[in-house]
């Protein structure tokens, strides 16, 4: 089968790190079910992978790809939870488990015309989305759900999303809308502002800029870029909830402010199966899709790592064709 292959890890130069080509299908686990895939979406994570990032170099090479969306053996139409863990290590989450790893980690990921996984990371795929928006939900979406539940968005209350055309930013905008929360987002250009506003922005501004008022809660997975501003922005006895450092996780902790104005820094990692299946649920509420950049063949793919690595990317890249 036709799949993107990680042979190496490489800091500085991570296309050098991707191959394309044809390779083997694995013997099937027990308990694992065969998932073919119709679509597969791009994430930062890939782009980590690839650089080496939090990774083990032993077990290369692997298939690359944490998000998918397709159909079992059995007929079944599928989104693919990426977290392969036991919930029970994790005291009942599986996000908290402490062997938990994502797909691409240790295990073969979605890049490919097939991927394995677990049973229980199949979970039906919402019926009012296509494939390619389907392969979008899992790590973008479902990250961003679990964000915006873990910091209690709610009706009333102001969040501002610090970038806001990435997946899990426009996820965030979306959900966040969805939820009854009055959404203001930053971007770093005009264009990707009025994305943001047709996402649900009510109020966009430049990245930085000065804001009209202080907000409850601020989703953040900027990083360096961002964390001074978003410090700033919450008022006192708020939240900012974080997912990821895209350029940086060494920040200033500035730990008189948070103390003195009562802050809450919250971490978020993925989300567990039945956040995965109620992130689904509110999109079909409340009539969600994914923005969705472009769809690509598997082949296209080295173009669209670059164009993330450049943030010339608004939404989701989808991978829909194998050639
Ligand atoms: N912990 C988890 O489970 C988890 C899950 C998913 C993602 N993540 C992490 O979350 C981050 C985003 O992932 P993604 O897949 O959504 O990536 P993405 O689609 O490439 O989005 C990147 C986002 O970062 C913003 N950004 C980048 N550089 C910026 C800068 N210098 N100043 C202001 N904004 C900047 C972009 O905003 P603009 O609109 O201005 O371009 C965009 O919204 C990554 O670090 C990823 O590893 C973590």
């Amino acid at each position: 089968m036709r799949a993107a292959l990680v042979r190496s890890h490489r800091p500085d130069e991570p296309l050098a790190a991707l191959d394309i080509t044809e390779t083997e299908e694995k013997p099937l686990p027990a308990g694992w079910a065969r998932v073919h895939l119709k679509a597969a979406s791009l994430n930062m994570h890939d782009v980590w992978t690839l650089r080496g990032v939090g990774q083990d170099p032993n077990g290369l090479p692997l298939i690359l790809g944490c998000d998918g969306a397709g159909v079992t053996d059995d007929g079944r139409e599928v989104m693919v939870l990426p977290v392969i863990a036991d919930a029970d290590r994790g005291g009942g989450d599986e996000t908290l488990d402490p062997e938990r790893a994502l797909l691409s980690e240790r295990h073969d990921g979605t890049f490919a015309e097939i991927v394995h996984v677990p049973e229980r990371c199949l979970v039906d795929k919402p019926a009012h989305l296509s494939f390619a928006e389907a392969a979008c939900v899992p790590v973008a979406w479902g990250t961003a759900y679990r964000m915006l539940r873990r910091a209690d968005v709610g009706p009333g209350q102001t969040v501002l999303v610090q970038g806001a055309t990435g997946g899990v930013n426009s996820a965030a905008i979306a959900l966040a809308n969805a939820m009854g929360a009055r959404v203001w987002a930053t971007s770093r250009t005009e264009a990707k502002r009025e994305t943001a506003r047709s996402l649900g922005a009510s109020e966009v501004f430049e990245s930085g800029a000065k804001l009209p008022g202080r907000v409850d809660v601020v989703v953040d997975n900027v990083g360096a870029a961002t964390w001074r501003h978003s410090l700033r922005c919450v008022k006192p006895g708020g939240a900012v909830v974080t997912c990821g450092a895209t350029t940086g996780g060494n920040v200033d902790a500035e730990l008189q402010r948070v103390f003195f104005q009562q802050l809450s820094i919250i971490g978020s990692t993925g989300c567990t199966r039945a956040e995965l299946v109620q992130t689904g649920q509110l999109m079909e509420h409340a009539g969600l899709r994914p923005l969705i950049d472009r769809e690509i063949t598997l082949s296209e793919l080295p173009e669209a790592i670059t164009d993330m690595i450049d943030g010339a990317i608004e939404g989701k890249v989808v991978i829909t064709d194998w050639a």
